[in-house]
C-alpha cells in the first residue's frame, strides 16, 4: 500500500451558498464493482469541513469530527480506516455526509461563519487488494451529491435541524437510484495533507435523565453531569411534528432553564447566538436521533413539543471527547474533594475536543492561556502527548513572521470577518507563552525532547520579539529609569492576571489596551526566557543556554527592582505574591516573607481564594514550598465563597471560570465549565501525596506527602512513562503510615513528615512514623 496518499477533492455544493445562513449537510455517494475476495482495503480520506463515512451502509471506524481541527490555512489531517472487513465482492458503495464543522461552522465568542472557507469538500481514496485484482478509487467529479437529506441545518455548536421526512434511505449502500443527485465539482486545497496526529474524538460516558418541569412550566432534563456531548433519544409520534432540544449547562436562580450565563457580560453585541439547539421534524412513527455534527456543552436539556409523555428511558446524554487515555487517579477522606477531582476531570473531558479550548459552549476556542495554566494537571490525569503534540504543532504554524504567537490555536481568524479586535491579543502575557511552558510539562511528564525539538527556535523568535516590545517604553512610564527599564515589558496587549475574584471579564479585556499589567507580562517573560535557556541545555546548546540566562538575569534584575525590592505594588492581590516567587524571581528569603504574608493575607479572607486564572494554578504549591501547607490545605477545604468548596456546595460537576459562577442566591454568572480554575489540582499529586519528578520522565522521584486539613488518608496513583507510582497515607492512632509502589526503573525516595529520608528499595514499600493527630 502506498505511502504518500494523492488526494483530490471535490465541492459537492454546485454554487458557493451564503455563508452567514447555516446550510443543509452533504450527502455523497459512489458505487465501483470488486472482483474476488477483499484482502486488505484500506480508506484514506478527509475534508474541508467535518466527514461521516460509511461503507454499504455502515459506519467507517467510530471517530467523531473528522478529519479534526488544524490551521486550515496550512493543513489538515487525514483518517485512514482498514475497511476489508466492509468490502463485499460485486457492488459496493461509499457514502459520505460532510457538515461544516469548524471550517465553515461558527467559531468563537462571536459564533460568525465561514472562516475558512466557502465550500466544504471531501477527498478519499480506497485502496482495495482482492485475490483477483487491485483497485485504487479516488474521489473524482463523477462522485454524486445531493442537499436535499434529512440534515437541513448543521453547525458544530449552534444549530442543527434535521427533517426526518426527508430520510434517503439506502443512499449509503448499492443499488440506489441517485439519478436526481448532481455530479460533484472540482475542489482543491493547498495545504499539507498529514496523517492524523491527534487523540480521536469518540463517545464516551452515557448518563440517563431525570425528567423535571420547572417553575415557569418548561419541561427539561437533567443528566446529572456537566459535559461535551449530545443527546441521543427516541420520540414516538406523527409525520411533520418538530420538536426540540436545547441545550444548557445550569438552572437560574429560579430553577428555570437558562442559556443567560453564556452571554458575556457587558458585551451583549459581540455575543453571537449560541444556539445549541436540535431541531427535530418527526417522521411516522418510532425513531431514534443523535446530532450528526452539533456537539454542545450541557447538563440540562430543554424540550419543547413532545407529541407523547416524556419518559426518562428514552433520553441518554452521550460525553464526545479526545480519546486521551487516563493515567491519574487521586482520592482521599473528604468527599468534597472527591467530587472537585471529578469536576475537574469534567472541566478536562469537555474542553478537550480535538484541541484544548476554554469552555464547551460560548467561546469553544483554542485558548492558550488556559492550557498554559492546566497543562500539568492534564498531564498527571491524562497521557496528553499525542493530543497536545498536534495542538503544539498548529500553534508553531501560527507564528507571525516578526515573532510574535497567537493567543488561540488554531487561531480564528477574526480580521477576515471585519474584526481588528483580537488579533491584537497575540502575544499576551500568560497565554502566547504557553508555547514554552507546555512544551515544558511535556518534556517534564514524558522524557521527550521531540518537544523541544519542534518548539525551541520559534520561541528564540518569540523571546526576539518580546525584547524588541520590552526596549519600546509605554508611554505612562516615561519617567522610569533607563538603567533597567528596558527589560520591563510595558508595551503590546496582555490580558492580564484574568478574572480574580469579582473581576469582569469585558472590564478586564479592555484594560489589556489601556494598561497592560506590566508585572504580569514581565513575569512571563523572564519565566519564558528562563525555560529557553533550559532548553538550550538539553539540546545541548551551552552557549545559547549562556545567552538565555544571561537574558533572564536581566530581566530579573528589571522585574525585582520594579516589582520586588520597594516591595509589593499592589499588596491586596494575592497573584502578586504568587508570582515571582512561583517564577523563581525572589531570593529564598523573599520568598519566605512573601508567603508568609500571603498566609496572614489568606487567614485574614478567612481562606477564601483572590487569584486569578495566571495564578490559581500556583498558589497551593508555592505555599507549601515555604512551610504553609496548613494555609494551602484551607484555602482547598474554604467551603465560602469564592472557593473550589463553594463550587462543590452549589452542585457544580465542572469547575466554573468565574469563582462567582453561582451566587449565594443561585444566579449563574459565566462558563460553568472552564478547566483554568481547576489547574491547582497537580498540587493533590505533587504535594498532598507527595508525588515530586526530579528528573523528566519519572526517571527519580522523592515521595514527600503532606498531610493536613481535614484528611485522615489520601491516595494518588500515576501512570508514568515508566510505569505505576503509588503513594497511599493514613493517618491511624497516633501513626503515619505511608504506602509506595514504584515501578522498576525509577529511583525514589521517601521523606516522611517527621523529616526521615528513606531510600526506597522494592517496588513496593510501607513505611511509618509517629504523627501527632490534630
Ligand atoms: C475565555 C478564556 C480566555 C480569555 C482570555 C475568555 O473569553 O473564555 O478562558 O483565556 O477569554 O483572557
Amino acid at each position: 500500500m502506498n505511502n504518500k496518499v494523492n488526494f483530490n477533492f471535490i465541492e459537492p455544493e454546485l454554487t458557493e451558498p451564503d455563508v452567514n445562513t447555516l446550510q443543509p449537510a452533504s450527502y455523497i455517494r459512489k458505487e465501483f464493482v470488486v472482483s474476488g475476495n477483499a484482502k486488505k482495503a484500506m480508506l484514506h480520506i478527509t475534508a474541508l469541513g467535518v466527514y461521516n463515512a460509511f461503507l454499504n451502509g455502515a459506519a467507517v471506524g467510530n471517530q467523531l469530527l473528522t478529519p479534526g481541527y488544524t490551521n486550515y490555512f496550512k493543513r489538515i489531517q487525514y483518517q485512514t480506516y482498514d475497511v476489508t472487513e466492509m468490502i463485499s465482492e460485486g457492488i459496493n458503495a461509499i457514502g459520505v455526509i460532510l457538515g461544516d464543522g469548524w471550517y465553515r461552522g461558527c467559531l468563537g465568542m462571536t459564533s460568525k461563519r465561514g472562516y475558512y472557507g466557502r465550500k466544504t469538500a471531501l477527498a478519499a481514496v480506497l485502496e482495495i487488494e482482492t485475490d483477483q485484482e487491485r483497485i485504487l478509487i479516488h474521489s473524482d467529479i463523477d462522485w454524486k451529491a445531493t442537499q436535499d437529506g434529512p440534515i437541513r441545518q448543521n453547525d458544530i455548536k449552534t444549530y442543527e435541524t434535521v427533517d426526518a421526512e426527508k430520510e434517503l434511505t439506502g443512499w449509503n449502500c448499492p443499488d440506489y437510484d441517485d439519478s436526481m443527485w448532481h455530479e460533484c465539482m472540482q475542489g482543491n486545497y493547498e495545504g499539507d495533507i498529514v496523517p492524523q496526529e491527534g487523540e480521536a474524538v469518540i463517545e464516551h460516558e452515557h448518563f440517563r435523565a431525570k425528567v423535571l418541569v420547572t417553575p415557569d412550566g418548561e419541561q427539561i432534563l437533567d443528566f446529572g453531569q456537566n459535559l461535551a456531548g449530545h443527546i441521543e433519544f427516541t420520540v414516538t409520534g406523527h409525520a411533520g411534528h418538530k420538536v426540540s432540544l436545547t441545550m444548557g449547562e445550569v438552572l437560574d436562580e429560579n430553577k428555570n432553564f437558562t442559556l443567560k450565563n453564556l452571554v458575556t457580560e457587558g458585551s451583549d453585541s459581540f455575543n453571537g447566538d449560541l444556539g445549541q439547539k436540535l431541531t427535530y421534524i418527526l417522521r411516522e412513527g418510532t425513531q431514534t436521533y443523535k446530532s450528526q455534527f452539533l456537539i454542545s456543552g450541557y447538563r440540562y436539556a430543554r424540550l419543547e413539543n413532545w407529541p407523547e409523555e416524556i419518559k426518562a428511558e428514552n433520553f441518554v446524554s452521550i460525553a464526545v471527547y479526545s480519546d486521551v487515555k487516563e493515567t491519574g487517579f487521586f482520592q482521599c477522606s473528604n468527599e468534597k474533594i472527591n467530587q472537585l477531582v471529578s469536576n475537574s476531570k469534567w472541566s478536562q473531558k469537555s474542553n478537550f475536543v480535538d484541541i484544548p479550548t476554554d469552555c464547551p459552549t460560548r467561546e469553544r476556542a483554542g485558548w492558550t492561556g488556559d492550557i498554559n495554566v492546566f497543562s500539568e494537571t492534564a498531564a498527571f490525569y491524562t497521557d496528553v502527548r499525542k493530543f497536545l503534540r498536534k495542538w503544539l504543532n498548529d500553534f508553531i504554524s501560527l507564528q507571525r513572521e516578526d515573532g510574535n504567537l497567537p493567543y488561540i490555536v488554531p487561531q480564528i481568524p477574526f480580521e477576515l470577518m471585519g474584526h481588528d479586535f483580537n488579533p491584537i491579543a497575540s502575544g499576551s502575557a500568560g497565554w502566547s507563552d504557553a508555547l514554552s511552558n507546555v512544551t515544558m510539562t511535556l518534556y517534564r511528564f514524558y522524557a521527550d525532547k521531540s518537544f523541544i525539538e519542534t518548539a525551541y527556535e520559534p520561541l528564540k523568535r518569540f523571546v526576539a520579539f518580546n525584547r524588541e516590545r520590552a526596549k519600546r517604553r509605554n508611554p505612562a512610564h516615561e519617567s522610569k529609569p533607563d538603567e533597567y527599564y528596558d527589560y520591563i515589558l510595558d508595551t503590546g496587549y496582555h490580558y492580564g492576571e484574568w478574572l480574580e475574584p469579582g473581576a469582569v471579564m469585558t472590564e478586564e479585556a479592555m484594560r489589556g489596551f489601556t494598561n497592560p499589567d506590566e508585572e504580569v507580562a514581565t513575569g512571563w517573560w523572564y519565566n519564558t526566557v528562563n525555560q529557553v535557556a533550559q532548553m538550550a541545555e538539553i539540546l545541548g546548546k551551552a552557549d545559547e543556554a549562556e545567552e538565555y540566562r544571561a537574558l533572564a538575569e536581566k530581566i530579573k534584575y528589571a522585574y525585582r527592582q520594579e516589582f520586588v525590592v520597594h516591595g509589593i505594588a499592589e499588596p491586596d492581590r494575592q497573584c502578586k505574591y504568587v508570582r515571582p516567587v512561583a517564577m523563581g524571581l525572589t531570593t529564598r528569603e523573599e520568598s519566605q516573607k512573601l508567603m508568609d504574608d500571603l498566609a496572614n493575607m489568606a487567614g485574614a479572607n478567612e481562606y477564601r481564594i483572590g487569584t486569578g486564572f495566571l495564578t490559581t494554578y500556583q498558589i497551593l504549591a508555592v505555599l507549601s514550598q515555604y512551610g504553609h501547607s496548613d494555609t494551602a490545605y484551607k484555602i482547598l477545604e474554604n467551603e465560602k465563597s469564592p472557593g473550589w468548596l463553594y463550587e462543590v456546595n452549589k452542585g457544580a460537576t465542572t469547575t466554573w471560570e468565574n469563582w462567582y459562577g453561582v451566587s449565594e442566591k443561585g444566579v449563574p454568572l459565566d462558563s460553568q465549565n472552564h478547566y483554568a480554575p481547576g489547574a491547582a489540582l497537580s498540587w493533590l499529586f505533587t504535594y498532598c501525596c507527595g508525588i515530586h519528578l526530579l528528573k523528566p520522565g519519572f526517571e527519580e522521584i522523592e515521595i514527600r506527602p503532606i498531610p493536613g486539613g481535614s484528611l485522615t488518608w489520601a491516595k494518588a496513583e500515576y501512570h508514568s512513562v515508566r510505569g505505576k507510582i503509588v503513594s497511599h497515607w493514613e493517618k491511624k492512632d497516633g501513626k503515619f503510615l505511608l504506602h509506595v509502589e514504584i515501578p522498576e526503573s525509577v529511583s525514589a525516595s521517601a521523606v516522611l513528615p517527621d523529616g526521615q529520608r528513606i531510600r526506597i528499595t522494592k517496588n513496593i514499600e510501607d513505611f511509618e512514623c509517629s504523627y501527632e493527630v490534630s
